[in-house]
């Protein structure tokens, strides 16, 4: 059985751009994690956090990673808080290979900037708010991952073969 490409990062850093670019590359399956939660919910991310709060939409998180982990190899967009518990990252190291991107958190504000689906951001829509949460993420974010490749001034093709380089 092929492994896993679990694409990690902070939310901006162009995880499901890359993967479509990487499923092109290397004729992978491709899953994007909140897509699937979503589907699977039958609502959208905003409303899962509105309707039944954070907590709830961490076990679909840890759900769907427990059912991806089951599958053959494909390339997962996580959403950017997948690896928050240690389990999932368990998971992740036992069924595939965990590539973080990163990016500036002026980088990430002028990505996300007009989007209105990410409900950690809503109170946060300025480059000093993201550069908090990164912070208070990047510790467990490199700590979680087996490569990093950085996203600045980079396009999706070329983040997607620097990837598939280090694979
Ligand atoms: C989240 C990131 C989002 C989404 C949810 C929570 C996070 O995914 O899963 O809004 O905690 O960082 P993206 O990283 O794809 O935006």
């Amino acid at each position: 059985m092929k492994k896993h490409i679990y694409l990690i990062g902070f939310m901006g850093t162009g995880k499901s751009t890359v993967s479509k670019e990487l499923k092109k590359l290397l004729g992978w399956e491709e899953v994007e994690m909140d897509e699937e939660i979503a589907r699977s919910c039958g609502m959208s991310i905003p409303e899962i956090f509105e309707t039944y709060g954070e907590a709830y939409f961490r076990e679909q998180e840890t759900a769907c990673i427990v059912s991806i982990s089951k599958t053959d190899s494909s390339i997962v967009s996580c959403g950017g808080g997948a690896v928050l518990r240690e389990e999932n990252v368990k998971l992740m190291k036992e069924s595939g290979q965990i590539i973080l991107l990163t990016a500036r958190p002026d980088t990430v504000y002028h990505r996300v900037k007009h989007g209105k689906d990410r409900p950690l951001l809503k109170d946060r829509m300025s480059i000093s708010g993201i550069s908090q949460l990164m912070e208070q993420r990047s510790g467990v974010y490199e700590k979680s991952c087996d490569k990093m490749v950085s996203t600045d001034g980079k396009t999706p093709l070329e983040i997607a073969q620097e990837i598939a380089e280090k694979l």
